[in-house]
């Protein structure tokens, strides 16, 4: 028998689609080892004002294919200071809770390493649509965004191409340029604009413009990553230097949002499930990952100092294709 008794859920940072799967599954695989399970709302903030549910099979019924979280979520600027951290050991504590399970992107898995540094045990679970977690090749949210952000880009080239317009479209990603490149190539995009490539416009945009122009070119599509940013600077040089009518849109938060996919259902679940399965082996401070297809998990502070390189393959794809 283990000796985690309660186990603590909560979702932190940036909503997600697939959140809720991975909910569902850390309860029901909780209850099955004979735990009790209690969520945690509002991220950290629950912890720090001891906003917690006890929660039952019956809790996470009927949440599969929600998007969003249950749990709601925060960035909690309190957890970020020692006083906070103290507060969130202390609730714990009075709650019983052995254990936390925290879904959420790199600045969570800081919490966890935090609260771990405290004694409360932790495991961590990849929740970004962002992609941006290192010790993972995968994290729940990715699947669903890149297709929302397809369609809706999908939906701007009818107008661009009917106008013989260009579009400037920002995707989010924060720092990390997953949801540009693949949506990018998926898209048709001319070019791509990603953080981890410096660009020059004239190079990289202008003149692609003009060549596909001169090929019989008529409407075109620039993919930029949130993290680059400017895209309504980039359209006014667009159209002031090459004449095209130009217009730039960002896609903004409706990327956070709709029913997780089927892969981001599947892997939500089974993320959590792993999660559990460490706990029910006294293993914790530790984080999920997905590596070459297998659900994998390693130390908090060695996943931390780990760094993700964006695939140059599809950046080669990206270039090779878009023309
Ligand atoms: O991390 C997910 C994400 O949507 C990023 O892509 C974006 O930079 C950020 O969160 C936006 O955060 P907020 O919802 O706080 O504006």
């Amino acid at each position: 028998m283990s000796e985690i008794k309660t186990v603590g859920v909560l979702t932190s940072g940036g909503d997600a689609p697939g959140m809720n799967p991975a909910i569902r599954a850390v309860v029901r695989r909780a209850i099955y080892h004979g735990m009790a399970v209690k969520g945690i709302k509002r991220g950290y903030n629950g912890l720090i004002e001891d906003d917690i549910v006890d929660m039952n099979l019956r809790s996470v019924s009927e949440i599969i294919h929600r998007g969003g979280t249950i749990l709601y979520t925060a960035r909690s600027k309190e957890f970020m200071t020692e006083e906070g951290q103290n507060k969130a050991v202390e609730t714990c504590r009075r709650h019983g809770i052995d254990a936390l399970i925290v879904i959420g992107g790199d600045g969570s898995f800081r919490g966890c390493r935090a609260l771990a540094a405290k004694g409360i045990k932790c495991i961590g679970i990849p929740g970004t649509i962002d992609n941006d977690i290192a010790c993972s090749d995968y994290t729940i949210g990715y699947d669903t965004a890149l297709n929302t952000a397809m369609e809706m880009i999908d939906k701007l080239r009818d107008t661009t191409q009917s106008h013989e317009r260009c579009s400037v479209v920002e995707v989010m990603g924060r720092h990390s340029g997953y949801l540009a490149i693949n949506t990018g190539i998926a898209t048709g995009a001319l070019c791509i604009l990603i953080p981890e490539k410096s660009f020059n416009v004239e190079r990289d945009i202008l003149s692609r413009m003009r060549e596909t122009q001169a090929q019989g070119k008529k409407n075109f599509l620039i993919l930029v990553a949130e993290g680059v940013g400017q895209v309504f600077k980039i359209a006014e040089e667009i159209q002031s230097k090459t004449g095209i009518e130009t217009r730039a849109t960002v896609l903004g938060h409706v990327q956070r949002g709709g029913s997780p996919s089927l892969r981001d259902r599947v892997m939500a679940s089974q993320m959590a499930v792993k999660a559990v399965e460490l706990l029910s082996n006294d293993k914790y401070n530790r984080i999920i990952g997905m590596k070459y297809d297998r659900i994998v998990d390693f130390d908090i502070e060695d996943a931390l100092s780990m760094e993700k390189e964006l695939d140059p393959h599809l950046i080669e794809v990206a270039k090779v294709i878009s023309i």
